[in-house]
């Protein structure tokens, strides 16, 4: 039977949880602020640049941004726009801001996160012209839908929920207008990690069921059975952190499977090192001369131990197996 030290021990493990993505949201800032990407937006969800990030941690940041912005703009573009995009433990993430100047905005953008997440998020939002400006900007009538743990406006809506309550989740979507007649990309970085394989599986096997036409881009931990993926996991425990899915980050098999498994038709999943070595190489020698890298090999066991796994359903004939790097 659990017992309140249970509940307690829950809730500070998901609090850990939560404090992730300002430690994304930081790394973002930092990157963006030495050169590696373009993020005008990023500023505003984080006081300060703050203290300095070592180059394979930029680096590592650069491949997981242009990665994971390739597929979802080749999933949009695919779609000639046409679409949804649900970004699930979004955090404090700016990719509506820069679909939206990009001329790439999908029919709807949804983000999910926890609800003290989404509040923190919605307050910036509010105060911040330039991140408001947008919002308005796509809105066709006066009123926007607005509370403290929700906004759902024409074009872009952020959720409070857990994603390991699927009833709830779907509820929610379905509340602001998900449509499960339109292609639908769902973009996760560094979140499943976090739940149990059985509640990532569900989450998944959900999405797969909801939408006929879709896509699923995941990022994060792969190759965590070797001992420098142990290490990785201590460094995250000494913080509180639980990897709870680490399981399914053994190897880029066991990362497709996750999906195979769960009525999703085709998967495919890449190693960040590889993924690296296939972006515009002129682009890649800009970044690697923005800062000296003193040890390259701990870069490259780094991006070793990361990977983007991308899975699709397609009934509507997109071609949607067909994208790749
Ligand atoms: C490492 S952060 C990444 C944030 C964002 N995807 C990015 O790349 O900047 C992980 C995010 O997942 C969210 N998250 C993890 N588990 C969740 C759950 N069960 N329900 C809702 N959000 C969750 C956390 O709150 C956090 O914002």
């Amino acid at each position: 039977m659990a017992t309140r030290r249970d509940f307690a021990d829950l809730d500070s493990s998901d609090e850990a949880v939560r404090a992730t993505c300002d430690d994304a949201t930081s790394c973002k800032r930092f990157a963006t602020s030495k050169g590696y990407w373009n993020d005008p937006y990023i500023q505003y969800f984080s006081r300060s640049v703050g203290e300095r990030k070592a180059p394979e941690i930029n680096r590592g940041y650069y491949a997981r941004v242009k990665g994971v912005n390739h597929l979802l703009d080749a999933f949009i573009q695919k779609t000639e726009c046409n679409c949804q995009v649900v970004n699930i433990g979004a955090g404090l993430d700016t990719t509506f801001w820069r679909l939206k100047d990009e001329n790439l905005l999908p029919k709807k953008f949804f983000e999910v996160d926890f609800p003290t997440i989404v509040a923190r998020k919605i307050h910036c939002i509010k105060t911040k012209p330039p991140l408001s400006k947008p919002l308005i900007e796509t809105h066709s009538t006066d009123s926007l839908t607005l509370d403290a743990h929700s906004l759902n406006s024409d074009r872009f809506c952020i959720i409070g929920a857990d994603l390991r309550d699927l009833s709830n989740l779907d509820e929610k979507l379905k509340k602001c207008h998900l449509n499960p007649e339109l292609p639908t990309v769902f973009v996760s970085e560094c979140v499943l990690v976090y739940m149990t394989p059985s509640q990532s599986s569900n989450l998944v096997r959900w999405a797969a069921e909801t939408l006929h036409t879709a896509m699923f881009i995941s990022y994060e931990q792969v190759n965590m059975s070797d001992r420098f993926g142990q290490v990785m996991i201590e460094n995250l425990q000494r913080r509180h952190c639980n990897l709870a899915g680490v399981e399914i980050c053994h190897s880029l098999d066991s990362q497709k499977d996750r999906f195979l498994k769960t009525a999703w038709e085709h998967a495919d999943a890449l190693d960040m090192m590889t993924v690296y070595s296939m972006l515009p190489q002129e682009d890649v020698a800009r970044i690697e001369r923005l800062e000296f890298l003193d040890e390259r090999e701990l870069l490259q066991q780094l991006l070793q131990h990361y990977s983007i796994c991308w899975a699709t359903k397609d009934k509507l004939n997109l071609g949607l197996a067909q994208l790749a790097f």
